[in-house]
């Protein structure tokens, strides 16, 4: 006797009407026509079964303050950063908290249930890291919320972010931060990598860093940061987000670049909702695209997530934390409409995000948490194309949101019809 049986499931990797049963808050079968019992059933009718979306890379501290204390005018990333800087004296630790928790509903909403936010620690209050470390106690039965000492005005830049660092680590956060294109020069960038990576691997510690979120084609602090993963033994541990100066890169440097990433096992996360909007912005025409080098990559064998980034904050107005908006605009932005590009961009919000994080039990197999959200689509492809509704989302084999199908009528001719939106080619 099961507790959940779903039935009938379209999985992302292809294989259709397959049933998945649950005891315990874990997937124990997974195979077609499981003949036994359940406490309930839900008949997928075919519909897409994918584990939850993982967004690993996010800043819940600033998410949700869209106009406070102004909009961003000119949408870039410096006026972000300085309006950023405006609204941190203001902040409170309930005023953070209730945004990130209302973020946290849209969130379960959309089938994610594994965040990865960086938080920022230049502020010596440190108001965001306790509400975040709150935030994440809340939900945990809901969302693997992890957080990353994010030093947004530089770790060597700022006069305390050293000590705030160490200091939010003490108090939990779970990954080391850094922004080494922003500290004073290059050398000071570099210098800033090998001591977060020190650190790192003292405490044993994940590294997340902002790295190279710029359109300068000489920086190159991901050669630094493949280095020292490398040099310190933190292979698997380390992702360098956005590396949107390796879009504007010499062609010869970057395939020098790319086995030495391979290499160094290291995890990139690119956000392409925010890089098609940030980058570029000193161009005029011809007008760079900005987003990393993700089918090359992925070509080169290393694992490449798509974050969301931002959600109604300084640098980003738009957005409901769907990440199935933020792998459509990725898939167009680098071209990969061929159909195992498509694949590997929902892939890119799923298991390869599960990836940067070191998730435990991610998946549909035998032994995995039963964290899952059914789409009415038939296909990961379909999923991209329509980005549908999210019919189910079940967190340890517990439903914890459901939302109606979707239809719409058409009344033409004086004849009654519905709309069917899917197809059944993939
Ligand atoms: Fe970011």
């Amino acid at each position: 006797m099961f507790d959940l049986i779903i039935r009938k499931a379209n999985l992302p990797d292809g294989r259709k009407n397959i049933d998945i049963a649950i005891r315990d808050g874990q997937i124990v079968e997974v195979g077609a026509a499981i003949k036994a019992q359940a406490v309930s059933e839900i008949d997928a009718q075919g519909c897409l079964t994918s584990p939850p979306f993982v967004d690993s890379h996010f800043h819940m501290d600033a998410t949700l303050s869209l106009g406070q204390p102004r909009i961003n005018q000119s949408g870039t990333l410096l006026e972000g950063i300085a309006l950023w800087s405006e609204l941190k004296p203001d902040l409170t630790v309930e005023a953070i908290k209730e945004r990130a928790l209302a973020l946290c509903r849209w969130s379960i909403a959309r089938g994610t249930l594994a965040i990865r936010s960086h938080v920022d620690i230049c502020d010596d209050r440190l108001l965001a890291v306790d509400a975040l470390l709150e935030v994440r106690k809340q939900m945990r039965p809901y969302i693997d919320l992890q957080l990353v000492a994010f030093p947004q005005d530089g770790y060597l830049r700022d006069p305390s972010a050293k000590k705030n660092l160490q200091r939010a680590l003490d108090k939990g956060v779970d990954v080391v931060g850094g922004i080494p294109h922003f500290e004073r020069t290059m050398d000071e960038g570099r210098q800033s990598i090998r001591q977060l990576c020190e650190i790192a691997a003292q405490r044993g510690l994940r590294v997340d860093m902002h790295c190279d979120e710029s359109d300068d084609p000489l920086s190159r602090h991901v050669e630094t940061l493949a280095f020292e993963t490398r040099r310190l033994a933190l292979n698997g541990y380390v992702t360098g987000s956005h590396l949107t100066s390796m879009h504007s890169m010499d062609n010869y440097y970057v395939s020098k670049l790319l086995p030495l990433m391979r290499d160094a096992d290291l995890h990139v996360v690119a956000n392409p909702l925010i890089n098609i909007v940030l980058q570029a912005r000193h161009d005029h025409y011809p007008k760079r695209r900005g987003m990393t080098r993700v089918p090359e990559l992925l070509e080169a064998g290393i694992n490449v997530a798509f974050g969301h980034d931002c959600v109604m904050d300084p640098w980003y107005s738009l957005g409901s934390h769907d990440m199935l908006d933020v792998a459509h605009m990725g898939l167009h932005i680098a071209q990969m409409t061929g159909v195992d590009q498509i694949k590997q961009a929902f892939t890119a919000v799923t298991t390869n995000g599960a990836n940067v994080m070191g998730l435990d039990n991610y998946g549909l197999e035998p032994g995995c948490n039963a964290d899952i959200v059914i789409l009415q689509a038939g296909s990961s492809i379909d999923a991209l194309r329509l980005r549908p509704t999210r019919l189910y989302v079940i967190r340890r084999g517990q439903i914890i949101a459901q939302t109606p199908k979707t239809t719409t009528q058409l009344q033409l001719d004086g004849k009654e019809s519905d709309v069917q939106f899917t197809c059944d080619l993939f």
